[in-house]
């Protein structure tokens, strides 16, 4: 049990709280999933890119999923190998591609034909051949929220299946390009097997016909996107979803590799905000506290659930909207919730904040973004200090006019 009490007065709040012995759980359960094969555990570092997190699956032997070439630099400072990271992205830059090419990773995931023949004209002035993969868009509706599917045509993401063979035919005729994976990735958040087992047939058998022309794919790479529970959601487990991209692959010869973001983080993290005050307007109960949007920004952006338990609190609970300090009717972090009467200084946990959470904040209002801290059974430590105002201002400030 995580003492979220003694955290806040260590750390004061708000306060993003991480269980590292969770992540690791879950690292190994998926990993173990796969085990009838050669597999890569390619941490999506976007999901939550504190560097002691991605040092925490670098420790446990994965790789890491980037999608700029920032995200490439933490996974290489975390001590995540080159030979097990992975760029993708749709619209990468020359310089971005020009360091991943010169960082030895394990490859660059082309979205667009443009894109590869971007790649293969800076190859060739590098002199230094570059490994691809291609993402597929295999267009399957992946039944998420339409914020976060991406594997259907009308998706920015990925080529169809045809302009993909062109593409690899376009690598194997350049001696600066060379071949080497296959990617898809239909959505985040997915609670239903049949896309992702639909999606991986027809990729694995673009990856046969491709075989025929003698284009040799080593990594298959079946994208994130494993759900997570939130509220009551029925998602898949480990085991049926590596069986259902595992049985895609029959008779092929290839190292399976799954980019994991919020399977393994998301419900490893708290976010712990204390109860400022509390007021009803007409009938309306609003529990205000000194968290908000800019921490944590799902529950305004996507209507997301996050559930919330109260530090102590006893007595009749009532229906309750918790909402920040922002400036926005649309900052709150959860709606008609059920809470007991709070204190000042009560202290509120936000569950399942550990991906997408701290990455995706910001500093409106200016608001110092919170500390960031892990937790493995007993010992907990600091991975990010808290913002101060001058950090907020130190890129500002030198151009004022006197
Ligand atoms: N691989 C690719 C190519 C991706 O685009 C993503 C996520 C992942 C892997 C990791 O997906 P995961 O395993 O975490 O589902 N901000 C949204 C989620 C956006 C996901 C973007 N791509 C949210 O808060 O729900």
């Amino acid at each position: 049990m995580i003492d979220f009490q003694e955290l806040a007065e260590k750390y004061k709040t708000p306060l993003y709280v991480y269980d590292f012995e969770y992540m690791k759980q879950q690292y190994q359960m998926l990993k173990s999933a796969f085990k009838a094969r050669k597999s890569l555990l390619a941490y999506a570092v976007k999901a939550n890119s504190n560097l002691s997190v991605i040092q925490q699956f670098a420790s446990l032997g994965g790789g890491a999923d980037c999608v700029s070439i920032g995200e490439v630099r933490r996974a290489l400072l975390a001590g995540i190998e080159p030979y097990k990271i992975i760029f993708s992205g749709v619209g990468k830059q020359d310089d971005e591609i020009t360091e991943a090419i010169s960082s030895d990773i394990l490859y660059i995931n082309a979205e667009s034909m443009a894109e590869l023949e971007r790649i293969e004209l800076l190859a060739r002035n590098m002199n230094k051949p570059c490994r691809i993969s291609v993402r597929v868009n295999p267009n399957i509706d992946p039944k998420t929220h339409p914020y976060i599917s991406t594997g259907l045509s009308a998706n920015k993401f990925g080529v169809d299946i045809n302009t993909a063979k062109r593409m690899y035919i376009f690598a194997k005729n350049s001696s600066y390009l060379e071949p080497v994976g296959i990617h898809f990735h239909i959505g985040s958040q997915l609670t239903d097997l049949e896309p992702i087992t639909e999606a991986a047939i027809i990729v694995a058998d673009l990856v046969r016909s491709l075989h025929v022309i003698d284009i040799d794919i080593k990594f298959f790479d079946a994208g994130g996107g494993l759900g997570v529970v939130y509220d009551q959601e029925n998602t898949i487990s480990p085991h049926d979803y590596a069986q259902a991209v595992l049985s895609a692959l029959k008779g092929l010869d290839v190292t399976v590799v799954c980019e994991p973001g919020r399977f393994l983080t998301a419900n490893a993290g708290y976010f712990v905000t204390k109860v400022l005050y509390e007021k009803v307007n007409e009938q309306k109960r609003f529990i205000i506290v000194d968290g908000a949007m800019n921490d944590l920004l799902r529950p305004s952006l996507y209507g997301a659930f996050h559930m919330v338990s109260t530090v102590g609190g006893k007595g009749e609970k009532s229906r309750a909207d918790v909402v920040g300090p922002v400036c926005e009717s649309g900052d709150f972090l959860a709606k008609d919730c059920m809470l007991p009467p709070l204190k000042h200084n009560q202290l509120l946990v936000i569950h399942s904040a550990g991906a997408y959470g701290f990455g995706m904040g910001s500093n409106y209002n200016t608001r110092p973004r919170s500390a960031e801290v892990a937790v493995q059974g007993d010992v907990n430590w600091l991975i990010r200090r808290r913002e101060t105002f001058e950090d907020l201002i130190v890129l500002e400030k030198d151009y004022l006019r006197s």
